[in-house]
């Protein structure tokens, strides 16, 4: 059985339970952290709703959650909402990504830029202490993966090749894929940082990590996998069960999730996984003032951020998560129709909530009302639906209405 729901009320007990056993600034002699409860000028604590408001708590109790939390030491302060932070890594790598119980690490990010980083930060220190060098080392993706990858390339020193995909499917060659490691290979690189979409931004298209591993398998070169869900992996796994991009694949070692999209939690909640053994591969030793030290990349971060996506989830619990996920999958069911009746041209990954239309078909003017996102915002051609909570059925008949027959 996957996670259960839990009511309100213990919830809000146990999140006021773990606050209990972080350290209380208010009334203790803790005078050698930089570091205290929220201005009490400006955000008292003894509001009351705050009472009935467990996270709007936990941001004025501000615990930070520098580190790692799931392997080794942390800083002893804040031990009570750190255990919360756990359950959440616990429950995203087991429940939602099929890993074995205990077999991940994992932290709350900044986002998904942040995790997406935090992978090849390790995968190349990785093979760095393998015998690598800067110059043979490159990230492989789609040309439909997002920026990060771009940004994870340009912190780190090391190259980016990317795998043109068709423009119908938005799915990679696998003989392109060949070349593309072949000309990599050809030129000294010999060590591959794999990013294998789980949802693209644009597209919500999804990869298929067999392709990437068959091919570079097969050029017997050096390669290490990760899964970019940030987009879809609180969505893909529900409506796929039998998707390969998660922990059950043992090609996958790490996995980037963002509970800031899809489940509607406060900015800042992206989470990195990865099996046990890589986060050592990010340590900064030098980080010795911070019990545990540091394995992340982003130093001091807010406890109330993982509090926030374990309420969500435990709200829910597996079954109500996966209701919500269908009903967003039966409007964009409704939307798809409709496009089909108009023959409007567009691309959606099975089950998808983002539906992508051809700009062509679709006049300016119904693109601006409705704020349709563009591939390009200067020679848009593509224009896309993303299917959330708030874009309700009667939105998607409007947009439906107004778009002309092609
Ligand atoms: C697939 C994918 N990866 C990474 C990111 C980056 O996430 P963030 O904006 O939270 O840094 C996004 C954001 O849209 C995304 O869609």
């Amino acid at each position: 059985m996957k996670w259960s729901q839990m009511r309100r009320e213990d919830i809000r007990k146990h999140v006021f339970e773990a606050l209990a056993k972080n350290v209380n600034f208010y009334d203790t002699e803790i005078i050698g952290i930089p570091g205290s409860h929220l201005d009490p000028k400006v955000f008292y604590a003894d509001a009351p709703f705050l009472e009935d408001a467990p996270f709007l708590s936990a941001l004025v109790h501000n615990p930070n959650h520098i580190g790692c939390h799931t392997s080794g030491k942390s800083e002893s302060f804040f031990d009570g909402t750190h255990a919360i932070e756990r359950e959440l890594i616990e429950l995203c790598s087991v429940d939602i990504l099929n890993a074995e119980p205990h077999s991940c690490d994992g932290y709350v990010t900044s986002g998904g830029t942040e995790a997406n980083i935090q992978a090849a930060w390790i995968y190349r220190n990785y093979f760095i202490e393998n015998g690598a060098n800067l110059q043979n080392i490159s990230i492989l993706c789609s040309s439909d993966a997002h920026y990060s990858v771009y940004k994870a390339a340009n912190l780190l020193g090391i190259q980016i090749h990317t795998v043109a995909v068709d423009e119908a499917s938005r799915s990679i060659d696998e003989a392109v894929l060949k070349q593309t490691v072949e000309s990599c290979i050809e030129r000294g690189i010999v060590h591959f940082i794999v990013y294998a979409n789980m949802m693209t931004t644009m597209f919500g298209s999804v990869d298929d990590p067999a392709k990437y591993e068959r091919v570079l398998k097969a050029a017997q070169v050096d390669f290490k996998m990760h899964a970019d869900g940030a987009y879809g992996g609180f969505f893909f796994p529900f409506t796929d069960e039998k998707q390969h991009l998660d922990f059950g694949n043992p090609a996958i070692d790490s996995v980037t999730l963002d509970a800031h999209k899809m489940v509607q939690a406060p900015y800042g909640t992206g989470i990195f996984l990865a099996r046990k053994g890589w986060m050592k591969y990010a340590r900064t030793q030098q980080a010795s003032y911070v019990e545990g030290e540091d394995t992340t990349l982003i130093g001091s971060r807010s406890g109330a951020n993982a509090i926030a996506v374990w309420m969500i989830l435990m709200t829910y619990g597996y079954l109500g998560w996966k209701e919500k996920v269908h009903v967003l999958t039966y409007r964009a069911n409704q939307l798809e129709a409709a496009l089909k009746d108009k023959n409007i041209r567009y691309f959606r990954q099975p089950s998808s909530n983002i539906i992508t239309m051809r700009a062509d078909d679709i006049p300016k003017e119904v693109a601006k009302r409705f704020t349709l996102v563009p591939d390009n915002h200067h020679q848009p051609k593509w224009y896309k639906v993303v299917v959330m909570d708030h874009v309700n059925p009667e939105i998607l008949s409007a947009l439906a209405s107004a778009l002309p027959a092609v």
